[in-house]
């Protein structure tokens, strides 16, 4: 007989787009998965602990930077702005920023809902009487923003040299799309990371305790976990090379045998040695910094660096497209 419960699927429904991107990057000829889909609970934590791996310098860098100057970015972008962050994770350093803008909203922007919704409530308690919009979406499309921060001007943050996940085409229509997002006359505060020596960059993301290997191999189990995959996990490792032509390290998952496995019912074959290109992190120069946020329709009007010109945190401006002279 039919009941209403045999209509009801038994396991969770795996995100569409997840399997989409899965089985459409396993299918190519070079074979790669979106970054994102790190970002699952475990993969959130992960990235948590990669942050605080002694080889890992950019958000502790990042952090010092946002507490030496965060007093100068308040004198310049002024009071009562909505922060608009995007990819807020825990946002962990936001504090620092909120306690000295003095703004009159935070909307954080972030794929992993449990984890943002989290953030938010532990923003909400340091900063009691802070209006918080926790928006769950990917901010690589256009972001409605709640209604309440509408007439706000803003400033967007972008921490953490997220932008270096981008390839350069993809990253200035980001850009492009925060304008729209932010409103012109809107500002930026952007972390970026800079290129410098090739050892410290590789140690930066294959560190010696495992943790961003394990993190890259995550995404391996969410597959199976979530998609009905039978990848054998321990015939993959991680990898993580510097592309010196595209200034990026690059992080792979490479087969040390010859698998198969299937996917949602799709198979796939690898050779030993081949692998599934996971991450790009680019690293920019502040000349190349300055060239990819002028494209994207952005003035940089103030650059910090450290001493030892690791990260690069940058201030810009949303100005109405200029006349050329
Ligand atoms: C979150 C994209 C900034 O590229 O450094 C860290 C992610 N991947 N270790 C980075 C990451 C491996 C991280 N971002």
């Amino acid at each position: 007989m039919f009941r209403i419960d045999d209509a009801r699927p038994a396991v969770t429904l795996a995100d569409p787009t997840f399997l989409a991107d899965v089985i459409h990057g396993l299918s190519a000829p070079r074979k790669a998965i979106p970054a994102r889909w790190f970002y699952d609970r475990r993969g959130s934590e992960l990235f948590e602990e990669i942050t605080r791996l002694p080889e890992y310098y950019p958000t502790r860098v990042e952090t010092g930077l946002l507490e030496a100057h965060c007093g100068e970015v308040g004198s310049i972008v002024g009071s009562g702005r909505a922060v608009i962050e995007f990819g807020s994770g825990s946002s962990m350093k936001t504090p620092r920023l909120l306690g000295a803008i003095d703004p009159t909203a935070y909307v954080p922007i972030d794929i992993s809902g449990e984890f943002l919704r989290e953030a938010a409530a532990g923003l909400s308690q340091a900063f009691p009487g802070l209006p918080v919009h926790p928006v769950e979406a990917n901010f690589m499309s256009p972001v409605a923003l709640p209604p309440q921060v509408a007439a706000l001007p803003k400033l967007g943050f972008f921490p953490g040299s997220t932008i270096g996940n981008l390839v350069p085409r993809s990253g200035i229509d980001l850009l492009r799309g925060m304008i729209g997002t932010l409103g012109e006359h809107a500002m930026l505060l952007i972390g970026m990371d800079r290129v410098k020596d090739t050892g410290v960059l590789v140690r930066a993301y294959d560190d010696a305790a495992g943790t961003t290997a394990a993190f890259n191999l995550n995404l391996l189990h969410r597959i199976n976990g979530e998609l009905e995959g039978d990848v054998p996990v321990d015939a993959f490792r991680h990898r993580a090379v510097w592309n010196d032509l595209w200034s990026r390290i690059e992080m792979h998952l490479e087969a040390t045998r010859d698998v198969r496995f299937g996917v949602a019912g799709h198979h796939f074959a690898m050779r030993k040695g081949e692998t599934i290109h996971t991450e790009n992190s680019h690293k920019y120069s502040p000349r190349s910094a300055r060239l990819l946020l002028a494209a994207g329709g952005w003035t940089p009007i103030r650059e910090w660096s450290d001493a030892r010109d690791m990260f690069s945190l940058i201030l810009a401006e949303a100005r109405p497209e200029p006349m050329a002279p």
